[in-house]
């Protein structure tokens, strides 16, 4: 195959801190051969209170013993102070979050001296609640400054924050909670949505009351004021974050963390089981998340960058929040939707801030493309310096859109892969350094070592396709799965020992490029948004008539993949189209409506081995029309449930 080279002009490249593939070969070089003088390198660009003894140890050998991954051994510091802090003496004046509202015209800037106060009072005012080190926050917020405040305020005082996306239902958020114990929950009055004021505070209610009739008691909930609804507090409980932050001190003393105390816990999705409690831990994930977001975006003082994702996901934790701010940076934070209160908005944010760097999702960008080139004219777009795609693989045509329409054919685009698990960017081109093709995350970032293995487990040469998995650990790769350690090491290195196991299928071609093709277990990406199918099947069948699910990912336009759900019901229920919205209303529930499945086929029985195993290779190619293409049939215990699947298939076309 031949892909076209897309490279950035020269009036970027002189300035860039990374100007050609030379500079990049020797530095990549330095970084994988000696880590170590690499990476404290990079470390000593973040204040630290103590220097680390050691800049790494680790066991990547489950068959040695427990994984383990430690960096910058015995260094304290904290992020907080790193993102604040220590910008004080030159940028106490300097935006350094712009808040972009819902509705146009609803915005404000906060200087780095604003928001070091807000996170002081608000840091005082969860230690007024008994909030002390490693105690576990959840935050459950839309996108709004306090958000941002709360993180950081937690991380200044050492409590461990897990947020959950505001998105997710109250069942879901209630799990959360409860995996962790949080002592606190923060959350809002309601969401803007669109024209719509949607309410938080009742799920954020459920979720408590849900916790609590599991025997887990949070002790103090904050409240935002938001959309200004009214809404129950209830006593000894519920706080207003304005009055609880308004009544403290602006100065709060920070707590200096060991480099390898936790700092968050995000969960995600997984091929098995509730999702997984990714905890990352202060100063690798620091370090990390700085060094890629400088490098990644070539981020200059002074520039305006974008990042459109939610916060509740690890994309705004590390390039909303830590990244940005732990550079100096001014970094926007956006509370819409890309099409509210028209199609131009993204466009018309960018011209209105003159943003310099803009970050986004492929699906956003496909549904965008749907709506044609109009919106996008009409908008003075010259301000772009770098385009950036996340979340899943990006499509040629999406690529070319972009590179065409929005930058105008001027700038580079930094396809960047990478995960919850991983903390920071993985493999994506330095943006004036390494040449783009439509589709492929080119490169690895430093000190990254991808390689592709064969299902024994042996590494692949040359041109080849193969699994993705990770020689050698970064400063940002998750520690441990919450609570659960044996979890972290079988899920992630059990499969190849002595490789982080990524999960995703990738191609390499003849110049060494990598192409991401897509998960090789069972979650799915649904708009950037990760789900694991056996989590959609648990919710479905949790419905009294719901007998069996499956559930599986098929391409869709937009979304990427979206979710099929082949259903079987108890012999007392008969299906109807009333049942059918019962269904998807039910996994809203459960989950939330981001896991709605988009297709449900009543499925009479599910193809099965004989030893009882759900054959999904089956079900995906009934899914895409390709009947001719099942495979092996032999091995199924009734060959008839797959003509029948069919049938049913076919009535939905
Ligand atoms: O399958 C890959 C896909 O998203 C997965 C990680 O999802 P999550 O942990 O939610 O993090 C998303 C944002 C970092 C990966 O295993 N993915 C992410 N970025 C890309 C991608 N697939 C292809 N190309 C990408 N740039």
């Amino acid at each position: 195959m031949t892909e076209t080279l897309f490279h950035a002009p020269d009036e970027f490249r002189n300035n860039a801190w990374i100007k050609n593939m030379d500079e990049y070969q020797t530095l990549y070089q330095e970084s994988v051969e000696d880590p170590d003088t690499f990476w404290a390198r990079m470390a000593d660009n973040f204040y630290w209170d103590k220097k680390w003894d050691k800049v790494r140890e680790y066991n990547y050998h489950l068959s040695k013993g427990p994984i383990s991954i430690q960096w910058f051994i015995n260094g304290k510091t904290n992020i907080c102070y790193n993102c604040l802090d220590r910008h004080l003496p030159e940028r106490k004046d300097q935006t350094a979050l712009i808040w972009e509202g819902n509705s146009e015209g609803e915005d404000l800037t906060i200087t780095y001296g604003q928001l070091h106060e807000k996170v002081c009072r608000f840091a005082n005012a969860l230690k007024e609640k008994g909030v002390v080190k490693g105690d576990r926050v959840a935050i459950y917020m839309p996108m709004i400054p306090e958000l941002a405040a709360t993180m950081l305020a937690c991380a200044r005082i050492g409590a461990i924050h897990s947020i959950v996306f505001g998105g997710f239902s109250a069942e879901a958020l209630a799990d959360r909670i409860e995996d962790s114990l949080c002592k606190v929950l923060v959350t809002t009055d309601g969401v803007m949505r669109g024209a719509k004021a949607v309410p938080l505070k009742t799920a954020a209610d459920r979720a408590l009351t849900l916790c609590e009739e599991r025997g887990h008691q949070v002790q103090t909930c904050f409240v935002v004021k938001r959309t200004g609804s009214d809404i129950p507090m209830k006593a000894d409980r519920d706080v207003w974050w304005h009055e609880a932050a308004d009544a403290q001190s602006p100065e709060c003393p920070v707590e200096w963390m060991d480099a390898e105390d936790p700092l968050f816990i995000l969960y995600t999705s997984g091929s098995t089981g509730k999702p997984k409690g990714v905890q990352h831990n202060v100063g690798g994930y620091m370090v990390y998340a700085g060094t890629t977001f400088k490098y990644v975006f070539d981020y200059h003082d002074g520039d305006i960058y974008w990042c459109t994702a939610d916060i509740g996901w690890v994309t705004g934790h590390s390039y909303i929040v830590y990244g940005p701010l732990s550079q100096g940076a001014t970094s926007v934070m956006f509370e819409g939707v890309p099409t509210y209160p028209d199609p131009g908005r993204f466009w018309a944010t960018v011209d209105k801030w003159k943003v310099n760097q803009f970050y986004t999702a492929p699906t956003a960008i496909r549904a965008l493309m749907a709506q044609g080139e109009k919106w996008v004219e009409k908008y003075d777009l010259s301000s772009l310096r770098l385009l950036g795609s996340v979340g899943e693989p990006i499509n040629p045509e999406a690529w070319r859109w972009y590179h065409t329409h929005v930058g105008k054919g001027r700038c580079p685009i930094v396809d960047t892969w990478w995960q919850t698990e991983t903390g920071g960017i993985m493999i994506s081109p330095l943006p004036y350094a390494i040449d783009q093709k439509p589709g492929s995350a080119t490169l690895p970032f430093f000190g990254i070592q991808p390689v592709l293995l064969n299902e024994q487990g042996e590494e692949l040469a040359g041109a080849c396709d193969g699994i993705l998995a990770i020689k050698e650990p970064w400063p940002g790769q998750m520690r441990t799965v919450y609570n659960d350690h044996d979890r972290f090491g079988k899920v992630y290195f059990q499969m190849f020992d002595g490789y982080y196991f990524a999960g995703d299928g990738c191609r390499r071609d003849e110049d060494g490029y990598f192409w991401i093709t897509g998960r090789v277990d069972d979650v799915i990406n649904v708009s950037g948004h990760r789900m694991g199918t056996a989590e959609v099947e648990s919710a479905l069948v949790s419905h009294p008539q719901v007998a069996e699910a499956a559930v599986i990912g098929y391409p869709h336009d937009i979304k990427g993949q979206g979710i099929y759900a082949f259903v079987t019901l108890n012999v007392s229920a008969t299906p109807s189209p009333e049942l059918l919205k019962e269904l998807k209303a039910h996994v809203r529930e459960e989950i939330g409506p981001i896991a709605t499945p988009d297709i449900i086929n009543f499925a009479p029985g599910l193809p099965k081995t004989r030893s009882g195993k759900i054959m999904r290779r089956i079900l995906r190619k009934i899914a895409t029309n390709e009947y001719d293409q099942l495979g092996d049939i032999s091995t199924l215990a009734d060959s008839d449930v797959v003509g029948n699947l069919i049938t049913s298939h076919k009535a939905l076309l």
